[in-house]
């Protein structure tokens, strides 16, 4: 077989796959082990056809898939790998770009330039800010601090309580001390109670993971301005919501932060991984990371995007972005996301009609936080079913110390008749 009828028959494969995403059950049915104890323990002597890498997949791989890519994927923040990413994936890897030197991939650091400038058009960012692509917002937010420490000679990093771990994380990684804010009753950072004098970094977080509540940014970036500390704003789920001018409600104060990152990952339809990382202070991200070894010196004055961040190699991420926004355009990519906003407001409407159900959490743009009176162990067991059940797939969260069910909508294969099962199923839990 040939590389094309090989590729033929994977892209098939794909193609397929995405038909019938909806029929397999969400949360893959194995127990651990039960994938490796099917594949053999050494490596084949001689090479084999890629088909038996296909019926593999079919036999063996499949049922130990968890369907990210299904409609009714609603834990975590549910993705979307979109068909152009897809494609774009596939080329990407055909040239197999390294790009830590301009000169190693010009075009894949200059379309990274641009399409991250596109990207900060689209969601309303400032302009002239400098933006690369990393892996996760886990590495962004470890570029982010490590040129707060450089640029402040601090060491202390503040955030929320509700602040994700890739922030305690990155704190680890660097040595920095990490103080934690308590939050208000509706989970944001209390602002009253930040004292920035001698911190590095404030992360303020906007679409937070538990229940995407939003920091008051503006308060956090003038106390922040008075002590001198860097700002970083972790808008990894909720920043793609700034596609839609009307969802920029929790942009506020943005365009004062240091950094600020957004997965495209998330919630604008790119296949897994892409980390936008965007700083008004290029210089002192530089800073941090420029290390330039004599095989790395080139004659040419131009930007290396691996001077701005951990990675020295670097894929051509951006294919797959610019891909999106040029076959899904401004006006599809607003569409895909304020459809995820109507079926959560469609939903928190339908707890919150249900007697012995309650919303637990403002609903924000497209999570619903609820509950079903009783214990935590009730609900933890309705999780537990459903899930089992293969009909959908979600996750959960302790707020106030309570066990709270979270569906978090985001896949854009999800219609209404999907989020309308998922209630159903809910329900129908004994
Ligand atoms: C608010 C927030 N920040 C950061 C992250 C980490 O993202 P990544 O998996 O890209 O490191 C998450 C993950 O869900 C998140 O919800």
């Amino acid at each position: 077989m040939s590389f094309r009828d090989d590729g033929a028959a994977a892209l098939e494969w794909a193609a397929r796959y995405l038909e019938r995403v909806g029929d397999y059950p969400v949360l893959a049915q194995v127990e651990p082990g039960d994938v490796r104890a099917r594949l053999p323990a050494s490596p084949p002597e001689q090479g084999e056809p890629f088909a038996a890498v296909l019926r593999d997949l079919d036999e063996i791989l499949l049922p130990g898939i968890t369907h990210w890519q299904s409609p009714r994927f609603f834990a975590y923040f549910a993705v979307s790998a979109s068909e152009p990413g897809i494609l774009a994936e596939l080329l990407a890897a055909t040239l197999n770009s390294v790009a830590f030197l301009w000169r190693t991939s010009p075009a894949s650091t200059e379309l990274e330039g641009l399409t991250l400038d596109w990207a900060a058009q689209l969601l309303g960012l400032p302009g002239g800010w400098h933006g690369h692509i990393e892996d996760t917002a886990s590495t962004s937010t470890i570029a982010a601090l490590a040129a707060a420490r450089e640029a402040t000679g601090r060491d202390v990093v503040v955030c929320s309580e509700h602040a994700h771990s890739s922030v305690d994380k990155a704190a680890k990684l660097l040595g920095l001390e990490l103080r934690k804010i308590p939050a208000d009753d509706e989970f944001r950072l209390r602002a009253d109670a930040l004292d920035l004098s001698d911190a590095a970094a404030a992360v303020a977080t906007v679409g937070t993971t538990s229940t995407a509540s939003v920091d008051p940014v503006p308060a956090i970036a003038d106390k922040r301005a008075a002590a001198g500390a860097w700002l970083h704003v972790d808008a990894a789920y909720a920043g793609s919501a700034w596609a839609c001018p009307q969802l920029r409600r929790s942009q506020a104060g943005g365009d004062r932060a240091d950094s600020l990152v957004v997965n495209a990952h998330k919630w604008l339809f790119t296949p897994m991984d892409c980390s936008l990382l965007w700083t008004s202070r290029p210089d002192d991200l530089r800073r941090a990371f420029s290390l330039v070894p004599e095989y790395l010196r080139t004659s040419e004055e131009v930007d290396s995007l691996s001077e701005y961040g951990p990675a020295l190699g670097r894929r051509f991420r951006s294919l797959k972005l610019w891909a999106v926004l040029r076959c899904y355009g401004r006006e599809g990519l607003q569409a895909r996301i304020r459809e995820a906003v109507r079926l959560a407001e469609l939903f928190e409407g339908w707890v919150r009609e249900e007697p012995g159900w309650e919303i637990c959490a403002p609903r924000s743009l497209s999570l619903v936080c609820f509950r079903r009176e009783g214990s935590d162990e009730e609900n933890e067991a309705i999780v537990e079913r459903v899930n089992r059940s293969g009909e959908l797939f979600l996750s959960h969260t302790r707020l106030d110390g309570r066990y709270v069910l979270r569906l978090a909508i985001g896949n854009e294969r999800t219609t209404e008749v999907d989020v309308r099962r998922a209630w159903d199923a809910l329900r129908a839990a004994p």
